[in-house]
């Protein structure tokens, strides 16, 4: 390709729309362009790098034994139904009517179609194990659409999902899709680390997000360099110690005192009062099904609202308003506590078991009680670990502390159970002749996102770092004088002719533009090689040899298209 024919619209400055790095430089290289928030055209070098993810995808999932389908985007909203998502994935659900004004849902997932297919087709054990998977567009009514197609509300999807008739071989179908992400995120230039990751109110089964480490992802995790283990921050735990329970006088009596003004923790901390965090018990109010809940930590310790999900058995709750908690409670955030209280539901963390010597809100507006006793004062309905885990706490399998650190999810593996088959009938007889429900798994690589991905990880002040795999063309050559008949631009086209043909993906930057704003734009879109041929090196039999990031190499121009073949070889 010819840079002059094709529409690579470099920009010098930052968009203001774009907050992250990669982000900006999909935008400065010219790989797509902004329709309106959450919505992106992918222009033809985006399209190219795009298209090279996918297929690397395609190839290690049909490795995997996948097979290749493609369900329909638009789905009928009874799957929805039957399957229970109507009403629990309705947040995200795109609804469109059609001329009869009959209801439509745009599918942002397809467990509900596949498994109606699998339902029709098949039947017995015999024709399992089956893994099918496509590569689509998904649509997902995202609340903060956000960082390009990190978080778009239209994106490329791989979703595969297997259907397996013993657990044993649902074990093997997760093992195989696990290992076709290592393959694949490896193949795209990808530093990731599989975490295991919180399995949501259903519980039970285990799922792994494949996670690509990094300052601007929207997930935490945990790992513990020391011996591998890696958790999301929603699922991961520590052996931390127990909560204080160092009270000088064990049987010491509440005492209510006056805290005029104290409305946080950190508040209460503080002279004259000095109560440590960890001597305090924080007291959340929560509503489930519109009853309020009191959620009680130790005072130095984050509420983990996924380990609420679990321990609640639903995802369906809320932080009470200020006047829900009032009324339920009688005083404001910051005054609140669980002493004496029974008429409400209180799960505390694990951490507080046999606390005593604590201080907690009085549930009267300026008070706090001293000496509270959890047992004696405070009656627990239930006990469980809601507790986000902090970096420097003990690995739960080794002792030795734990990192904590942000990271983009490009993949999920995720072991799913019967949830669907049983609810859309795809059963099966097995070699007895009973009927059970297929035992399936859903495996997604976000395309769009991991192609972001990897620009966000692998750039420099000067722009993207592809690697050859996914870069948009392999080689860019740079003609520094175009004028036909000469010397220099022969040389270009001999290397561009010389290179297609032998299949490289080389772009010949054939533009009327200074030098300077050639090697920029080159460096700025971050092609792996750049041949520059130029008058001077010519002269002397030479032209210029740079790997993106590396040093400049003076060759022969046979010599460099045998070099550039290795470093493409190398990747
Ligand atoms: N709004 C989005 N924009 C771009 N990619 C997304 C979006 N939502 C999900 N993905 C990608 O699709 C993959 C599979 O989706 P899933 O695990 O169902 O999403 P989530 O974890 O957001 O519920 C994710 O790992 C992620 O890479
Ligand atoms: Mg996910
Ligand atoms: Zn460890």
């Amino acid at each position: 390709m010819r840079w002059s024919q094709t529409l690579i619209p470099t920009l010098k400055e930052t968009p203001s729309e774009a907050e992250i790095a990669s982000h900006k430089l999909l935008l400065r290289a010219g790989l797509i362009r902004k329709l309106t928030g959450g919505l992106y055209t992918f222009l033809p070098l985006g399209l190219r790098a795009l298209r090279k993810v996918e297929q690397i995808v395609r190839e290690e999932m049909d490795r995997a034994g996948a097979l290749e389908v493609l369900m329909p985007a638009l789905q009928p909203p009874e799957i929805w139904q039957q399957s229970g998502r109507y009403e629990t994935a309705k947040d995200v659900l795109f609804k469109v009517r059609d001329r009869a004004k009959k209801e439509w849902v745009l599918g942002p997932t397809h467990e509900e179609v596949i498994t109606t297919l699998v339902a029709g087709e098949i039947n017995s054990y015999r024709q399992m194990p089956k893994n099918f998977y496509q590569i689509q567009t998904k649509f997902r009514d995202e609340i903060r659409p956000r960082f390009g197609l990190m978080r778009a509300k239209e994106f490329i999807m791989k979703d595969a999902y297997s259907f397996d008739a013993t657990d044993e071989a649902a074990q093997a179908s997760y093992k195989k899709m696990y290992d076709a992400y290592v393959r694949i995120f490896a193949r795209c230039g990808l530093k990731t680390l599989a975490v295991e990751a919180d399995t949501g109110v259903m519980g039970g089964k285990f799922s792994h997000e494949f996670m690509v480490p990094a300052a601007t992802g929207e997930n935490e995790l945990a790992f513990c360099p020391a011996c591998g283990y890696a958790a999301n921050v929603e699922k991961a735990g520590s052996a931390i110690q127990a909560a204080s329970n160092l009270a000088q006088n064990r049987e010491a009596v509440i005492e209510k005192f006056a805290t005029p003004g104290v409305l946080t923790i950190d508040a209460l901390s503080k002279p004259p009062y000095g109560v440590p965090a960890q001597r305090q018990i924080k007291t959340l109010v929560y509503m489930v099904e519109s009853q309020p809940i009191l959620i009680l930590l130790s005072g130095d310790d984050q509420l983990n609202e996924a380990k609420l999900a679990g321990a609640l058995g639903t995802a369906t709750f809320r932080p009470g308003e200020t006047e829900e908690i009032f009324s339920s409670l009688g005083a404001h955030p910051g005054s609140l506590g669980a002493v004496n209280v029974t008429q409400f539901r209180v799960i505390a963390d694990e951490r507080l078991q046999n606390a005593q010597g604590m201080t907690t809100g009085a549930n009267e507006d300026g008070f706090h009680l001293r000496n509270v006793k959890i047992g004696r004062d405070i009656q627990v309905t239930s006990w469980a670990d809601l507790r986000l885990v902090r970096e420097g706490e003990a690995c739960l399998k080794c002792g030795e502390p734990l990192k904590v650190q942000r990271g983009i999810e490009v993949g999920h593996v995720f072991k799913l159970g019967t949830k669907y088959s049983e609810a859309l009938n795809a059963l099966f007889l097995d070699e007895s002749g009973t009927q059970h429900p297929a035992i399936m798994g859903c495996y997604g690589i976000g395309v769009t996102r991991t192609l972001q991905a990897v620009i966000e990880q692998r750039n420099d002040e000067n722009g993207i770092l592809w690697p050859v795999s996914v870069a948009p063309y392999s080689v860019c050559i740079t003609p520094l004088n175009i004028a036909p008949e000469g010397e220099v631009m022969k040389t270009a086209e001999q290397l561009y002719k010389e290179l297609s043909e032998s299949g490289v993906d080389v772009l010949l930057d054939d533009r009327n533009e200074r030098p300077g704003v050639k090697f920029k734009d080159s460096e700025l879109v971050g092609f792996p090689i750049r041949i520059g041929v130029g008058e001077k090196s010519l002269a002397k039999g030479h032209v210029e040899l740079k790997r993106r990031g590396g040093e400049l190499l003076l060759l022969a121009k046979e010599e460099a298209v045998t070099k550039t073949k290795e470093w493409i070889r190398e990747g």
